[in-house]
């Protein structure tokens, strides 16, 4: 077995309820100005405001998180941070709330914009202490050194890697996901599946990430359709909390892979949710991989699906199965108005230089094309 190596700083406190517990798990009393920024959902449930109030000096925002905050979004809110000296940060929300705060919190210990690190990102000092609390059980980014980010220019997506955008402490408590409406709560338990899955199949395996990825897949599977029937059902909300947190482990040290490359390049065009333009690409990926996952790989996903042992096709079919039972669209509805020329998208793609490194098959240009051509449907 080749060797490995794995860091993550990031103290993890779990549980139901464990929001209620954060002053005894984080000493607040060390910090003297602490912010929190959250979203609209965070808000309006009043979960904000109790947030608010635990610690003693903290300044609340006064306009929450947009729903896709741009690069333009992160710099207002680095600004908010400088003006009230802020020296511990709260992220309360989903995953765009998590990566906005990353990132604010690192532009306004070091300065500079947000917008500039497209696409070289420069993140290599230290951001200021980071708390992060999902509301949603999907992206992982609590657990993650990544923040992804919608440049407001052009309109494209970017991801920063760095170690210094590990937060300090994730607070993940499964009933904060209680409100989530449907349509979130579908896309972010796809997403969180799709970590698991390409960390699970990637071609260049990690162990530690392999064993998150596949106790998360498990969870996944069952608990997703019971969430989905019944949000009050506080053990498969728990379930995959727990499986979320799994896959930002995972993706951390496996990446992510084709899927999300292909989604990246999509979402710009794309009104479907991260999680659900994800999971739509999902069975096209693996029907264009299929031959090429290594045998334990085929095996185990067959083990999870009861499908027979190491029978490629079938563990395609029942990945099919899965997302029709959850309604996943099979293919990604675009206006005619957003029609994106396949040269661009392609070019999207070979940006992600890491991909080869991941993927077990040589992927072509004529091999994207024809994906993009089998994944996207346009509409009038
Ligand atoms: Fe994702």
């Amino acid at each position: 077995m080749k060797g490995f190596s794995y860091y993550n700083p990031t103290r993890i406190v779990f549980g139901r309820g464990v929001l209620n517990r954060l002053p005894k798990h984080i000493p607040l009393e060390n910090y003297q100005h602490v912010a929190l920024i959250s979203g609209a959902s965070a808000h309006k449930s009043g979960v904000a405001a109790k947030v608010a109030a635990l610690p003693a000096n903290c300044s609340v925002l006064t306009e929450p998180v947009p729903e896709e905050p741009t690069s333009d979004d992160v710099d207002r809110f680095t600004l908010h941070l400088r003006e009230t000296n802020a020296d511990l940060v709260i992220g309360l929300g989903g995953g765009s709330v998590m990566d906005l705060t990353k990132f604010a919190a690192y532009l306004s210990r070091n300065g500079g914009r947000c917008g500039d690190h497209d696409p070289t990102p420069h993140i290599d000092a230290p951001a200021l202490p980071i708390i992060l609390i999902p509301t949603t059980a999907g992206t992982g980014s609590e657990v993650t050194p990544y923040a992804v980010i919608n440049h407001a220019q052009s309109g494209k997506k970017f991801t920063v890697n760095s170690p210094h955008l590990f937060p300090q402490w994730a607070v993940v408590d499964p009933d904060l996901t209680r409100t989530l409406p449907e349509r979130y709560r579908l896309a972010t338990g796809l997403d969180a599946w799709v970590h698991n899955l390409e960390a699970f199949l990637s071609a260049t395996p990690h162990p530690m990430a392999d064993c998150q990825a596949k106790e998360g897949l498990a969870l996944i599977f069952k608990h997703l359709p019971r969430a989905m029937d019944d949000p009050d059902d506080g053990t498969a909300r728990t379930a995959l909390a727990k499986a979320a947190l799994w896959g930002g482990l995972a993706i951390t040290h496996a990446r992510t892979g084709l899927i999300h490359t292909l989604s990246v390049a999509l979402a710009k065009y794309s009104n479907l949710p991260h999680g659900l333009l994800n999971a739509t690409i999902t069975p096209h990926v693996i029907a264009f991989n299929l031959a090429h996952y290594a045998k334990d790989r085929i095996e185990a996903l067959g083990e999870l699906l009861q499908v027979p042992e190491g029978d490629r096709e079938a563990v395609l079919v029942a990945i099919h199965r899965f997302l029709a039972l959850l309604q996943v669209p099979y293919q990604v509805p675009l206006t005619g108005k957003a029609d994106p020329v396949t040269d661009s998208l392609i070019a999207r793609v070979r940006m992600d230089k890491g991909l080869p490194l991941v993927n077990p098959r040589p992927i072509t240009d004529r091999d994207l094309a024809d994906l993009f051509g089998r994944i996207i449907r346009m509409e009038d």
